[in-house]
């Protein structure tokens, strides 16, 4: 029986903004967790033998009519069950009590009273400030549970039946404005459910070498590589598993970060002797480029051309059946479900060849991002590129507001690297989502130098914080580091004649200018 099919928790989602942090929660207390929709088949959770479920919280009553419901026989499971905010109401509405809107909603931080004779809460103080966010809550009790908490707007704002297995807590113990939670759901997963703490960086790569040579056996495979930490980890595992049979593409279209083609090259070719090809593409990528300003339009040539060069190299090498795919676990929850609009193309610059027939290799299909830094970081991949900021695929061509020519890629890249080495040195790189620099490249504007006039460019920095990119403000920057920018960029990069800041935060702006 494999470790996976003891050892998994899983966290049912009845849609609730923070089930993904519960199972990273979980996974940083090294118990494997996977999240699975509210209206799985209950066979389902049953084959995967789960040593706990956690239900999530959601938005809705369970009062309406079409609140999401799980089957109820996820109860005759014999499984142990925590209930985390509408997972809790569902549950005590579920097994015979009452949730009702009392008209005393608790949002944000809340002092609760806690028992600690109870299992959730022994190690835990019995005065504890707790994260909530509620309008509705348990009124009564399903038969066999009793109440092990109280806030002044909440009665029952825990409950548990030992016998059963069944555990609720109105509160959020996943985030961190409930600084008692980690311990309460160590509670629960160590002591209820009797899971083991055995998901570490090094299980997560033997799981996945071991996985790799199933797959694959003695058969050939590509990897395309972007700079960016998913696919150096994906390529390095699969180096890993399976060595020589697999080859790494680079596709240098020439509109990367400064020094970063050479970083590839160092790292997997003479560090980690990987089979590297390099294509240097980027006059290629320019003469097709040349004259475009549109910024969809630049992502679809982009786009399209690296896919052109990626089947023109995979197609000289002979008998490759497989191509790595560095896609993480966010991604496959989101696929298929996610509706929003689409504000900007985002080409997966680096992704599949869409008329090659590969099968599919994902090492990272099941990890969250900081498990993948964690690995990067176990197998030896330099800190530059496990906590390198995320990069957009076509570079540095959507950071050139205006045609894409040589000249103006050279003038970007050497004000780019003066942000990065700045942010750096500030220390800020790491809690920083994006900085950057922003060439609005028509934008001239008069300066004065010497005793003469100048015409020159204007470059704009671009730092924001954020932590899934799709909302975004932007940092407040020390003066210092802006000063330190300013007469950097003005006194090393020619032709520069004004630095501005941008202070746009997302929504309405994007991260990217264009
Ligand atoms: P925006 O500008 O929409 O960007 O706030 C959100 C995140 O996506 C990145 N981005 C891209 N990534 N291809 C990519 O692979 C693209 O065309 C692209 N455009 C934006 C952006 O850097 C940010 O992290």
């Amino acid at each position: 029986m494999s470790r996976e099919e003891t050892q998994t928790v899983l966290v049912v989602d009845f849609g609730a903004q923070y089930s993904r942090l519960i199972a990273r929660r979980v996974r940083e207390l090294k118990v494997y967790s996977e999240i699975v929709p509210y209206d799985v088949a209950v066979e389902k959770i049953a084959e995967r033998r789960p040593k706990g479920i956690i239900l999530s919280g959601g938005p809705a009553s369970v009062n309406i009519d079409d609140a999401p419901q799980c089957d109820p026989a996820i109860f005759e499971l014999g499984v142990p069950i925590l209930g985390i905010c509408y997972g809790m109401q569902w549950m005590a509405h579920s097994l015979g009590g009452e949730v009702a809107a009392s008209g005393l909603a608790e949002f944000g931080q809340t002092e609760m009273a806690a028992q600690t004779d109870s299992v959730l809460f022994k190690t835990l103080p019995p005065e504890q400030t707790v994260w909530m966010s509620h309008r509705d809550s348990v009124s009564r009790l399903p038969d066999g549970f009793r109440a092990v908490a109280s806030t002044e707007n909440a009665p029952i704002a825990a409950m548990e039946d030992t016998e059963q297995g069944f555990y609720g807590v109105q509160f959020h113990p996943e985030v961190v404005h409930t600084p008692a939670g980690t311990d309460l759901l160590k509670n629960f997963l160590y002591g209820v459910c009797g899971a083991l703490p055995t998901w570490t960086s090094v299980s997560m790569i033997e799981d996945a070498i071991s996985a790799i040579r199933k797959q694959v056996g003695k058969e050939k495979i590509i990897c395309g590589l972007s700079g960016g930490v998913d696919s150096a980890v994906a390529a390095l595992i699969v180096h890993k598993a399976i060595g020589d049979q697999l080859t790494c593409v680079f596709v240098d279209h020439g509109l990367m970060r400064k020094n970063e083609g050479e970083q590839v090259e160092d790292t997997f070719r003479k560090h980690f002797q990987i089979n590297l090809i390099h294509v240097k593409a980027k006059e290629r990528f320019l003469a097709k480029l040349d004259g475009v300003t549109d910024p969809e339009r630049k992502r679809k040539i982009i786009g399209e051309e690296f896919i052109r060069v990626f089947e023109e190299v995979a197609s000289e090498m002979e008998d490759v059946n497989y191509l790595v795919q560095g896609t993480l676990y966010p991604d496959v929850i989101e696929s298929g479900t996610r509706d929003a609009a689409k504000i900007k193309t985002h080409h997966n610059v680096g992704g599949i060849p869409l008329d090659m027939q590969f099968d599919l290799v994902e090492p990272l299909r099941l990890l969250f991002k900081d498990e993948v830094r964690a690995i990067g970081q176990e197998l030896g991949l330099p800190e530059e590129i496990v906590w390198r900021q995320p990069f957009p695929g076509p570079g540095l061509a959507v950071r050139i507001i205006g045609e894409v020519t040589s000249e103006r890629l050279e003038l970007l890249c050497e004000a780019d690297e003066i942000v990065t080495q700045e942010i750096k040195r500030a220390g800020l790189y790491r809690s920083i989502w994006q900085s950057f620099a922003v060439l609005p490249a028509d934008l001239k504007s008069v300066g004065v130098q010497g005793d003469a006039r100048t015409y020159g460019s204007t470059i704009a920095i671009r730092a924001v914080t954020s932590d899934d990119a799709m909302t975004a403000d932007w940092a407040r920057l020390p003066d210092e580091v802006l000063t330190r920018l300013s007469n950097r960029i003005m006194n090393e990069v020619p032709g520069v004649s004004r630095v501005v800041y941008d202070i746009s935060s997302k929504p309405p702006s994007t991260s990217e200018w264009e």
